[in-house]
């Protein structure tokens, strides 16, 4: 499943003005055990499961339709709002060229510091900023593009970042955000109650877990107008890793009473012989809205 390992601690940012809590804000479950969180130390690791997300075709093909969307163009000026490890800031350097200006923002220091990596190793023009979408740090009417991905998700305050987007964007300026509706999420086979508590344990552990359906409403509450919705199941290979993440969260589960460690099993197992036979699916949906500013 996406983003389940995605969001590591998140740097403060002097000019939001927001408290730590609020800014890399995510609930725990009563095991203290949280969702979103990378576990493990190394930037690395980090990294690599940026990537190994990245290459998701659910996440691909809808990169695509929000290219498609913002359809930057040369001498422009656009915006990666939480840049991770970088890859969409370089897109959009490239398709500005020379004359314009790409960057990305991004509080976490690992994933500032392998975008800037990467950057130099494609002698890519795009630039990196420590800076959180409470609190972009820019004028207004900077931009003509910002992309915000799988971003709103980790945020208490996703109208704050909403109303950043806007105040940003030049008037006439085009946004996608996109993000994951846990509310989607499809894990298959397993015992039907037994699943749903798999699912409540994610969304309880999630700071925005519905972020996808609530994005055109909060672009529209900030003054922008929707052009478009667009979606795409992001579907796990149960070949690579799926066992390992729903196991996680199956102990969650387990960790806040919700299920028994017997139930973890069965379900354990029903998961191991559908992946087996062919028969398993592990699935959310991610939702992109395309929006502008008014003129
Ligand atoms: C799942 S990653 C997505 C990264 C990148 N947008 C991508 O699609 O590859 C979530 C990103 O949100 C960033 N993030 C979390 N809280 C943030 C905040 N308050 N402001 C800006 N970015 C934030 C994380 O540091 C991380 O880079």
């Amino acid at each position: 499943m996406p983003d389940i390992m995605a969001n590591s601690s998140v740097g403060s940012s002097p000019q939001s003005g927001v408290s730590s809590r609020e800014r890399s804000a995510g609930a725990s479950d009563s095991a203290g055990l949280r969702p979103d969180r990378f576990d493990r130390d190394g930037q690395d690791q980090l990294v690599d499961v940026h990537d190994l997300q990245a290459a998701l075709p659910g996440i691909r093909r809808l990169r695509t339709w929000a290219h498609d969307a913002l359809a930057v163009r040369p001498g422009e000026s656009a915006v990666d709002i939480g840049s991770g490890t970088g890859s969409e800031a370089l897109v959009f350097a490239d398709a500005v060229g020379p004359s314009g200006t790409a960057v990305g923002v991004e509080p976490d220091p690992g994933l500032l510091a392998a975008a800037e990596r990467r950057a130099q190793q494609h002698h890519s023009t795009a630039k990196f900023v420590s800076g959180d979408a409470y609190g972009l740090p820019f004028g207004s009417d900077t931009f003509d593009a910002a992309l915000c991905e799988r971003v709103f998700q980790h945020l208490t305050g996703p109208a704050r970042a909403a109303g950043e987007i806007a105040r940003v964007l030049k008037p006439g300026g085009r946004v996608v955000v996109m993000d994951s509706d846990w509310g989607t999420a499809i894990v298959h086979p397993g015992d039907r109650h037994v699943v749903h508590e798999v699912i409540e344990t994610m969304i309880a552990g999630t700071t925005n877990p519905f972020a996808g359906r609530r994005l055109a409403g909060q672009l529209t509450a900030a003054g922008l107008v929707v052009d478009d919705i667009g979606s795409h199941a992001l579907v796990q290979d149960t070949g690579v890793g799926a066992g390992a993440l729903v196991t996680r969260i199956a102990e969650m589960a387990v960790a806040r009473g919700a299920i028994t460690e017997q139930q973890r099993d069965q379900l354990l197992a029903d998961l191991a012989a559908g992946a087996a036979s062919g028969d398993a699916h592990l699935s959310v949906t991610i939702f992109a809205v395309s929006a502008h500013k008014p003129a």
